[in-house]
């Protein structure tokens, strides 16, 4: 028979009254009696008989029919009492803005959705064999079974160095092995970047928009982020020149080729002068040259600004996680003078090592030849996604401003029109099945109009022109 509203209500109170009775006791403590808890806690015996079933049905109790009911083995465990963590607000304090949830490129992407966030190419645009065949050979090797020197193995320091070198001009002094250190990806170089150059409170300046996981890493290590913006050429040297001045900020994290989300390469002007500018402010320039394997051109490319300095002046920072593959989590950081040192000493304090197989695997693979033929045919199939993506955009979204036709990287900056709310798009073009990035958690001050970054990387580029209909058609009901 369905019980009362007042009886759900007093047979829910006595459940929690018998829990809390339970909580504490022996496993196969007897329950009092019936008309024990009909007197002590003023409810029917229908109320008590309810409670026993819900306490039953959760596994907190066993009912012996003639003897009694006890608490069962491990019922405290097995119980579906909510957790209640609520003392840690206290410990905690207030939260720090998250920016890698919710709308954020590290969501799961729902089965079956095409996935135009995600930032690690799909494994068609990696080299596959030469992976598997590294990790078997680096399965075998001594590596397997021992520990790596902190910094990183000696061959893959010196292969960093050299990558770098080769681009460094005459009469000026190339990095050597021993201004890298390894890293188990780059994300985890930024903080430690930001907490050498930086104490927490202290001005750091950055791009605008840029990559959300420098802006958690600055979030992290407690430094102030002081947001540029930038044009068609890069960043303004002069607006950054004033920044420096008013802040006496002594960094400025930045990403001078294939910027993520923008695409933007500084032009030969605005590299010459940012770093001018850098130097009349005795302050770093943390180059983040995380695209350098994604370059669409096969014209000769501008070398990184660290291959050019040997004043010490640029931190750099390069990652083999996205082209080699993402299960091999190695990248590098290079700097020169004492805060090589400083940077080292975060890095070992937050991650000891990096696994040495895995940095055996990636040398392995980078030493091949077939990895340079692996890189020029990726060019290619690069190049082919984004003329995809670019023509859906082009075809589909005419309201939208394709901001540039990107030479590198691998996102394609989309401004939508003027009042789109953002939230509700990516939340109903997930729904449609097409999982895109907002670009508001992109920008480290406010939001310069409505933008979403798409991913050209990921699998199946088939589906990128339904995907760009399904946000043509969503975007109308998201004003
Ligand atoms: C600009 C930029 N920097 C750094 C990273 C971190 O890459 P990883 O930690 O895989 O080396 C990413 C990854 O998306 C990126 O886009």
């Amino acid at each position: 028979m369905p019980q009362s509203s007042s009886a759900q209500s007093s047979s829910a109170q006595l459940v929690t009254e018998l829990r809390r009775w339970i909580d504490g006791r022996a496993p196969g403590t007897r329950l009092p009696a019936t008309r024990t808890l009909v007197r002590d806690h003023e409810v029917g015996p229908g109320t008590v008989q309810a409670a026993l079933r819900v306490l039953a049905a959760e596994g907190t109790v066993e009912t012996r029919p003639g003897v009694g009911t006890f608490a069962t083995e491990g019922a405290s465990v097995r119980r579906l009492r909510p957790a209640d963590y609520s003392w840690q607000a206290g410990a905690l304090g207030a939260a720090k803005p998250a920016t890698a949830t919710g709308d954020g490129p590290l969501r799961p992407t729902p089965d079956d959705a095409v996935s135009l966030h995600n930032g690690y190419p799909d494994r068609r645009l990696l080299p596959e064999k030469l992976v598997r065949q590294a990790l078997v050979r680096a399965a075998r090797g001594e590596y397997a079974v021992t520990a790596a020197p902190r910094s990183g193995l000696p061959g893959l320091r010196a292969w960093f160095a050299h990558e770098l070198g080769r681009h460094t001009p005459p009469g000026t002094a190339p990095a050597a092995a021993a201004d890298v250190t390894v890293l188990p990806g780059t994300q985890s170089g930024l903080a430690a970047i930001f907490r050498a150059v930086a104490a927490p409170g202290d001005p750091v300046v950055i791009e605008s928009p840029t990559y959300w996981g420098a802006i958690l890493a600055a979030g992290e290590s407690g430094v102030r982020l002081v947001p540029t913006g930038g044009g068609q050429d890069g960043p303004d040297p002069v607006e950054l020149d004033r920044i420096l001045t008013r802040t006496g900020a002594r960094a400025f994290y930045a990403q001078p080729r294939y910027a993520n989300p923008t695409g933007v390469t500084w032009s030969q002007a605005t590299r010459r002068e940012v770093i001018e500018v850098l130097a009349r402010h005795g302050a770093f320039l943390i180059e983040d040259d995380w695209a350098h394997d994604f370059g669409m051109t096969d014209l000769p490319e501008l070398p990184p600004l660290a291959a050019l300095d040997d004043a010490g002046r640029v931190i750099y920072l390069r990652s083999l996680t996205k082209s080699v593959s993402p299960t091999l989590r190695v990248g590098a950081v290079i700097a020169r003078g004492p805060v090589g040192g400083r940077i080292r000493a975060n890095v070992a304090a937050s991650t000891m090592y990096v696994s040495p197989v895995l940095q055996a695997a990636a040398l392995d693979v980078v030493g091949q030849p077939a990895w340079r033929t692996h890189q020029r045919s990726l060019r290619a199939r690069l190049r082919s996604r984004r003329d995809l993506l670019v023509d859906a955009v082009n075809t589909h979204l005419p309201e939208a401003v394709l901001t540039r036709v990107p030479a590198g990287g691998l996102n394609l900056w989309v401004r939508l029109p003027d009042g789109t709310d953002l939230h509700h798009l990516v939340v109903e073009c997930e729904r449609a099945g097409v999982v895109i990035a907002s670009g508001d958690g992109l920008f480290p001050a406010e939001p310069a109009g409505q933008f979403v970054r798409l991913n050209f990387a990921g699998p199946d580029p088939a589906r990128f022109d339904p995907a760009v209909r399904t946000i043509a058609e969503v975007l109308p009901r998201c004003r």
